[in-house]
């Protein structure tokens, strides 16, 4: 069993786990918008729980932003898990590059001495673009890998912060206003309620999609993410959350 030590946090894991009816949360101490020791933290908690997860030749899926980006930091042989893949779980949803999933994945596979496999596709994309990229025969198969991904990594982000982070446009904040975005993952946007606002068009996994696999472990943090999050597992089919204090207690107000 993972994490056999007694950590600080069991109440406040349980409550969090009760609230978002989840399998699995592990809390790290501190607030990741205040210090980034607590996101390299969040990063060593991941690669943790993957050592305990993950067997050979697994196909892991991987998102893009700086927190998975710190998980690819803090990336460490796979003992007992050779031969894995990593792969992006979407395109470059308007990320810069260091942000970018296949960025964070060829750093994964490095550190994991795992492999990996690109998605080159242009963002933001038409679509008519969309349909002939899909059918590409070199994405069709990164495409399926994906899909069958027994593991998915990823994020959680507030709204506004990602819109205006990969330049929005006027039309898509407008939209994003209108219809009240909290929260953001994966490139769906959304409410309060966990309904998809609007979603990026990219390839790639679409959330219907995680409930093929068999862990999803989202890794998030920060008070300005609590309500990000709640939205999030509303829609979510994640059954993992890495997080810290400062969300996890933000997350519990109002109970
Ligand atoms: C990514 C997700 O993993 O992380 C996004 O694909 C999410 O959907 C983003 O919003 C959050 O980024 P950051 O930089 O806060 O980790």
């Amino acid at each position: 069993e993972f994490m056999n030590g007694i950590s600080e946090f069991r109440v406040l894991e349980s409550q969090i786990k009760d609230k978002l009816q989840l399998e699995y949360v592990i809390i790290v101490a501190g607030n990741s918008d205040e210090r980034y020791s607590v996101k390299e933290e969040l990063g060593k908690a991941c690669v943790q729980f993957l050592n305990s997860i993950l067997t050979s030749k697994q196909t892991i899926a991987v998102t893009g932003g700086t927190s998975m980006a710190e998980v690819a930091n803090q990336m460490k042989p796979l003992l007992h898990a050779p031969n894995c893949t990593f792969v992006p779980a979407r395109g470059g949803l308007g990320e810069q590059v260091e942000n970018q999933a296949n960025t964070i994945c060829a750093q994964m596979a490095k550190k994991a001495n795992g492999n990996y496999r690109m998605l080159y596709v242009p963002d933001p994309l038409s679509e008519e673009s969309y349909q002939s990229i899909i059918n590409e025969p070199t994405i069709k198969d990164i495409l399926e890998m994906v899909h069958d991904a027994k593991v998915v990594l990823h994020s959680i982000g507030d709204a506004f912060t990602m819109a205006n982070r990969r330049k929005a446009s006027d039309n898509v904040m407008e939209k994003l206003r209108a219809g009240n975005a909290v929260g953001e993952a994966f490139g769906y946007y959304l409410d309060e309620q966990g309904k998809v606002v609007y979603k990026v068009r990219t390839v790639g996994m679409q959330i219907e999609e995680l409930k093929q696999a068999q862990h999803v472990i989202a890794v998030a943090g920060g008070k300005s993410k609590a309500k990000a999050i709640q939205s999030y597992f509303k829609q979510g089919k994640s059954n993992v959350l890495i997080t810290d204090e400062a969300a996890a207690k933000e997350l519990l107000k109002g109970d």
